[in-house]
């Protein structure tokens, strides 16, 4: 059985996060191992990357190694071997974020990304990517719900996020044939519907070894 590698991504406020649990249960029911992770994080050192890179002001180039270096970590200790034996790995982001956030957001130049792209995964990409988008003003609306915990992402102003969501659909567009592009502006129902959709079509596609629900 052949493992799948899948990411969730979108600007921040986009409601990528909540549809994790359907998408755990799509596979769940079929009798698929699933794998739920995060990025950055996914393992202990991750997870602590991650409260530095979301919390602190740091140049960012800074902020690209760091990302890099808990995404290191993670493919070698969680992503590579669950898609070696043969698990659906979902991963909440991964390297199209840095391309969005760092390139897009902060202006580095994406070829210094792909290099680090290069060095920590050049044999890996996603095998299905979901891109959760939403005008960035839908976006700040959902994320003013709850200003407290705010990390520093969070807190950008609306033209970072217009850079990060015109980035995602660039490479939306570049990367096509992994990409599904879901309207995040609808309801929670309508867009499950349509990750069930993609999720059918791609499992007749590539004849994986998913039985149908009972
Ligand atoms: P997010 O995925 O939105 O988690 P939560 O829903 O818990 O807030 O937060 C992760 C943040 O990290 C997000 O603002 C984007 C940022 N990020 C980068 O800037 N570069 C990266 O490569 C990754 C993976 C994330």
């Amino acid at each position: 059985m052949s493992g799948l590698f899948i990411t969730l991504e979108g600007i921040d406020g986009a409601g990528k996060s909540s549809h994790m649990p359907f998408l755990i249960d799509y596979f769940t029911q079929r009798g698929r191992e699933v794998i739920s992770t995060r990025e950055p994080g996914g393992t202990p050192l991750g997870e602590a990357l991650r409260d530095i890179v979301l919390n602190q002001a740091m140049h960012p180039e800074t902020e690209a190694l760091l990302v890099f270096a808990s995404r290191r970590e993670h493919v070698a200790a969680v992503i590579a071997p669950a898609l070696a034996r043969g698990a659906v790995v979902i991963s909440d982001r991964f390297t199209d974020a840095t391309y969005a956030y760092q390139c897009g957001g902060r202006g580095l130049d994406a070829q210094r990304v792909a290099i680090l792209e290069n060095w920590v995964h050049e044999h890996l990409q996603p095998d299905l990517t979901f891109l959760f988008d939403a005008p960035t003003a839908v976006a700040r609306e959902r994320l003013d719900k709850n200003t407290v915990n705010q990390d520093k992402f969070e807190r950008e102003r609306g033209a970072f996020f217009e850079r990060v969501r015109n980035t995602y659909l660039t490479r939306a567009a570049q990367f096509s044939k992994r990409t599904c592009v879901i309207d995040s502006s609808r309801t929670l129902a309508q867009i499950r519907d349509d990750l069930a959709q993609h999720l059918a079509s791609m499992v007749a596609q590539r004849s994986l070894n998913v039985k149908d629900a009972q």
